[in-house]
């Protein structure tokens, strides 16, 4: 749960532009495994559902849910490794 927490915050501040910045480089290094291990959009596009639902249902502003998922959309080839 801890390591899951970690993964969280890092994901979080990533999308969120700080205080962590990452480059194109570090996303694809660290999704590298994921990638050899079967990570594709399918399974990209599935997480932005979820996050899109889980922000829905919290009360975070709709301007600002748009803006997270923009910067997700703009993390995707880095994650995937395209
Ligand atoms: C914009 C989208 C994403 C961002 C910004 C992001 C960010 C990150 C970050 C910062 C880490 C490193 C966490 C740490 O160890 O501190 C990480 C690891 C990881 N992410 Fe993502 N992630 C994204 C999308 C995804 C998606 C869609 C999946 C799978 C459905 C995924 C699967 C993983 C996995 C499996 C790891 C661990 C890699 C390993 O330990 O080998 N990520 N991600």
């Amino acid at each position: 749960m801890t390591v899951q927490r970690r993964k969280m915050r890092s994901f979080l501040s990533t999308v969120a532009g700080g205080p962590q910045e990452r480059s194109g480089i570090e996303l694809r290094a660290g999704h590298y495994r994921a990638v050899q291990r079967g990570l594709t959009h399918e399974h990209f596009d599935a997480f932005v559902a979820h996050f899109r639902e889980a922000l829905e249902d919290s009360d975070v502003q709709a301007s600002f849910i748009d803006d997270l998922l923009y910067r997700v959309e703009q993390m995707r080839s880095d994650v995937l490794g395209l």
